[in-house]
């Protein structure tokens, strides 16, 4: 899938590489992804699993050099020293209430998550990346992208686009610029009741 080093990662053999190679670089070409790569990586996302398939996910991304620069603006300035370069930035957004009874959806943000490891995988299979990003302006994201706080919550930013080379980042940055490892197995697997 790709030419970059998981010699720190040891998954089971039979684990598909589509999992233990998803990773998430902050080394971004500046590339155009086409409208058509585009859609299918987020038509992935709506195949997801949901509580009810109440499907509670919002994906609002940037779509063109203009608005770019306002998706990036809501990025803390450490994530957008790396997240300039990504083809695209948006954000997740998940629906406070059930459509059916409007009764809260505590399992909203868990259904956002599945959704956005679809989106993930299928990126990965056009030759992508994504890249989570927690470190985002909570404040003006709302009003910015014009989303109602009282509809949404708010949950992550991203950046999707085409993997550059670690000489590409600053310094400081390319450190840290590798697949990481994982807790072992027994860590974060409980068969049976200890
Ligand atoms: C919800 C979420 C928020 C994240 N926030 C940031 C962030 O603000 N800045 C950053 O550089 N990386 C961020 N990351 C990336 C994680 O640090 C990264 O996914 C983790 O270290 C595991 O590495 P891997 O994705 O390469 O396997 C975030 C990832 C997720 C899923």
């Amino acid at each position: 899938m790709s030419h970059t080093d998981f010699s720190n990662r040891n998954p089971l053999p039979e684990v598909n590489e589509l999992f233990h190679q998803r990773w998430s670089p902050r080394a971004f070409k500046k590339t155009t992804i086409s409208p058509q790569t585009i859609n299918t990586i987020f038509d992935a996302a709506r195949w997801a699993p949901s509580c009810f398939n109440a499907q509670p996910w919002l994906f609002v991304t940037s779509s063109n050099e203009k608005d770019f620069d306002i998706f990036l603006s809501l990025l803390n300035e450490s994530n957008q020293i790396w997240a300039k370069n990504a083809g695209l930035i948006g954000f997740i957004f998940a629906k406070k209430t059930f459509a059916h009874n409007g009764t809260d959806n505590n399992k909203a943000k868990f259904d956002c998550g599945s959704a956005w490891m679809s989106l993930t995988l299928q990126a990965n299979l056009n030759g992508l990346h994504t890249h989570g990003i927690g470190g985002i302006d909570y404040t003006n994201v709302y009003t910015t992208l014009n989303i109602s706080p009282a509809d949404y919550d708010i949950i992550c930013g991203f950046a999707l686009g085409e993997a550059d080379t670690v000489e590409s980042l600053p310094n400081a940055l390319q450190e840290k610029e590798k697949p990481s490892a994982r807790k072992a197995l027994d860590n974060i697997w409980q068969a049976g009741i200890r």
